[in-house]
């Protein structure tokens, strides 16, 4: 008896999937109709938070998200940035401002998250983007380098999510962005470290998507976004064999977008998403040739510099408020 009523139940589910997912295909094909720029949604108001928002993408994301109305505060260590960034969303007609915080300290996280809740509000659009390389070989990766690859790269992720999400939960409103990387879908040449922590930022971000969607709550968006190369110095001296590096610019108007459509993927560029699948398909030796011979994806990384300085120069500066709306 119990057999059967399972057999039913099972019939009856597949076939409330396949009505879903017809329903959700047609919902797919009518939105690529419609262009991007009237399907966004509105984020004036909107508290966002943009961590590594001192350089590169944070930077560029960060005063985009401000030009479209939200108030948006800026975390980083190097404080010039914070100061830079903040100065464009003003000059911009924007809201913004910007707290020195140290992603390889949980406290300071903690802290810092604080201060934003009393001094600006509850943050309603939290992008987890900073990131840090180090691009040695296993061999030559000094422990504290792993260490601290791994604080910025994941674990800072679970501090900053766990600092804000209660509030979304209470209102069901809010948007959480994982800026990981083509590197955590594929490993890389001299990212022993880098590569598990984008792994593990992928694997963090979907997990907790589930435990949003399971718990009903659906008006808390999450992005997850997988970028290859970008030029913004963070892989300085990589030479990438057939995909050009991407542009910041590009990179950041594709998150944005990517955040205002509520999409779940950003792949970027997309022709990526065509690619990785052969990871599974293809025989393994063949896979290596393919990496090697016509990608030379490994070669491309033996030419790494990334930056020397920028995550130090502001190490010993106690945390301050940059500036306030
Ligand atoms: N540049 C690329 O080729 C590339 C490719 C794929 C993914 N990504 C990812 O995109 C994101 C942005 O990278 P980017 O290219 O703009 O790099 P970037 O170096 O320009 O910016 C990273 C920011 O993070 C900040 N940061 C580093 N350690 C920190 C810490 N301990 N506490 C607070 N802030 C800290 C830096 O100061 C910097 O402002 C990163 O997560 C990166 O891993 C970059």
């Amino acid at each position: 008896m119990t057999d059967l009523a399972d057999a039913v139940r099972l019939l009856y589910d597949t076939l409330l999937f396949i009505g879903v997912s017809i329903m959700y295909v047609a919902e797919a094909v009518v939105l690529s109709l419609i262009p991007r720029r009237f399907r966004g949604k509105n984020i004036t108001g909107e508290v966002a938070l943009v961590t590594g928002g001192g350089s590169g993408i944070g930077k560029l994301v960060a005063i985009k998200l401000a030009k479209l109305g939200a108030h948006v505060i800026v975390w980083d260590i190097n404080e010039h940035g914070i100061e830079d960034t903040v100065k464009q969303i003003k000059e911009a007609g924007g809201k913004g401002c910007g707290y020195r915080c140290d992603l390889t300290d949980r406290e300071d996280i903690y802290r810092t998250a604080k201060a934003v809740k009393i001094e600006v509000g509850p943050v309603t659009l939290l992008v987890n983007n900073a990131g840090y390389v180090c691009g040695r070989t296993l061999l030559d990766l000094p422990d504290e380098e792993i260490d601290r690859t791994y604080q910025v790269n994941i674990l800072s992720h679970y501090a900053t999510t766990k600092s804000f999400l209660k509030e979304m939960m209470k209102d069901n409103h809010g948007h959480v962005v994982t800026v990981a990387s083509v590197a955590g879908l594929l490993g890389t040449y001299r990212c022993t470290d880098y590569s598990a922590t984008k792994f593990a930022a992928i694997g963090y971000h979907e997990s907790l998507f589930t435990e949003l969607r399971a718990h009903g709550y659906d008006g808390i968006h999450a992005t997850l976004v997988c970028p290859y190369f970008i030029n913004t110095g963070m892989f300085n001296g990589v030479k990438p064999r057939l995909l050009p590096m991407l542009e910041p610019e590009y990179v950041a108007e594709e998150i944005v977008a990517g955040i205002l459509t509520n999409q779940v993927n950003v792949v970027l560029p997309g022709s990526v998403r065509y690619l990785l699948p052969l990871k599974c398909f293809l025989p393994a030796k063949m896979c290596w040739a393919l990496m090697y011979q016509i990608m030379q994806g490994p070669q491309s990384m033996m030419t790494f510099k990334g930056r020397e300085v920028l995550q130090d120069q502001n190490a010993n500066i106690p945390m301050t408020r940059s500036e306030k709306n």
